[in-house]
């Protein structure tokens, strides 16, 4: 039994916020952003979470030719959706109709899809469903003090999908995904045949609720006959301590990248690609360092869309896909980190 990705899609909204339309709200530089997090601009949207999850989900289905009423579950990984309930996930199927399927949200800030991806694919293993929707959508933007120049410059609104298929192991009907096998890679050395085999796993999840603090957003305070409303304090604005949160990443995506290939069996060298969260372009730089692994083998994107917490990875995925850039029998190692804490790896051969 294999779980594999059989259709990714994602989302970005139409408006961009340069870094040059910041220079105008708070005092900063283009220069000083580029060189701090590699970041150049970033999307916002105007319509929300739900809008950008159904439109990067819509997306994965055309890829993998499935029809709504084939899934079986929707998992979206976010922290920012429109409502707090009902879930993003129920608002995903009622646009897609896609009646049959289970729905649930998860939230681990910009872990959220890896933790996502990771749940459904267990679901899956166990035999309890066929196909998953995996959604990564995130609107940092409405948490974002925008006259924060410590925060307001790294965010952005986004959304990605990735379709999850349970197979019988050598049972691999082709998807639309596939393609593009072998188009424009770069060289590498194919696998051999038996190891060309699409599955996902092992993966590995991790929080430290202990260290909660250093990147917060607070919810609605409460409101009820016992507490007065001049006591219930702010709410709805994201706070990070930048750089323990950048000592955190750097410390703990190698560490959770060593332990995941040495749970698959597999040397960093045979990694295709590292996809990581979009953080910060000196995050992945430091990683790269650490795991002795050249920077092209991480793609980056960050540069147009900034952090989209909880779709990063799977926008990243997505446009790698489309661009021909994964081959069949890839080996990937995707890693995320952010809110929580929380931080996580998957291992997958595409
Ligand atoms: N423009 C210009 N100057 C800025 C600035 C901005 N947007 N933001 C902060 N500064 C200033 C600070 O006020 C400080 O000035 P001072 O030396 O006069 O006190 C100086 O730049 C250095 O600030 P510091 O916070 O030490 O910068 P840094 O090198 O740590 O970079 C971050 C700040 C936020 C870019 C960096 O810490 C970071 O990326 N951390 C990780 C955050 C992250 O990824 N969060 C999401 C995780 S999912």
């Amino acid at each position: 039994m294999r779980i594999k990705i059989i259709g990714t899609g994602s989302f970005v909204p139409e408006k961009a916020l340069s870094n040059a339309a910041l220079e105008q709200m708070v005092e900063t530089s283009d220069a000083w952003i580029r060189e701090r997090t590699g970041i150049g601009s970033r999307r916002i949207t105007e319509t929300g979470t739900t809008d950008m999850a159904v439109r990067a989900a819509r997306r994965a289905m055309e890829m993998a030719g499935l029809s709504p009423g084939e899934l079986d579950l929707i998992v979206v990984g976010t922290s920012t959706g429109d409502c707090l309930f009902p879930g993003t996930a129920c608002e995903v199927q009622a646009a897609l109709g896609a009646e049959r399927a289970a729905c649930f949200d998860l939230s681990a800030a910009c872990s959220g899809f890896l933790f996502s991806l990771n749940t459904a694919s267990v679901y899956l293993e166990a035999g309890t469903y066929r196909t998953a929707l995996v959604v990564g959508a995130d609107t940092l933007s409405k948490t974002v003090d925008w006259s924060d120049r410590g925060t307001c410059i790294l965010f952005g609104d986004g959304a990605g999908a990735a379709l999850l298929e349970r197979t019988e192991s050598g049972a691999e009907p082709e998807a639309g995904g596939r393609k593009s096998e072998d188009a424009g890679r770069e060289n590498v050395d194919r696998p051999a045949a038996g190891e060309r085999e699409s599955r996902m796993g092992p993966f590995l999840m991790r929080a430290d609720g202990g260290r909660g603090g250093v990147l917060r957003c607070q919810a609605a305070p409460l409101r009820n006959p016992f507490i007065k409303e001049e006591n219930a304090g702010d709410f709805g604005y994201l706070s990070m301590n930048g750089q323990e949160v950048f000592r955190f990443a750097v410390k703990t995506v190698p560490e959770a990248l060593e332990e995941l290939l040495a749970k698959a069996g597999v040397p960093a060298e045979d990694i295709r690609y590292f996809v990581l969260h979009q953080a910060n372009e000196r995050i992945i730089a430091s990683v790269a360092k650490r795991m002795r692994q050249p920077l092209s083998k991480f793609p980056m994107n960050l540069e147009h869309y900034g952090n989209t917490s909880g779709a990063s990875i799977p926008i990243l995925l997505d446009e790698l896909n489309r661009e021909g850039r994964l081959g069949r029998g890839d080996k990937l190692a995707l890693a995320g980190f952010g809110a929580g804490l929380t931080w996580g790896a998957t291992y997958l051969v595409w």
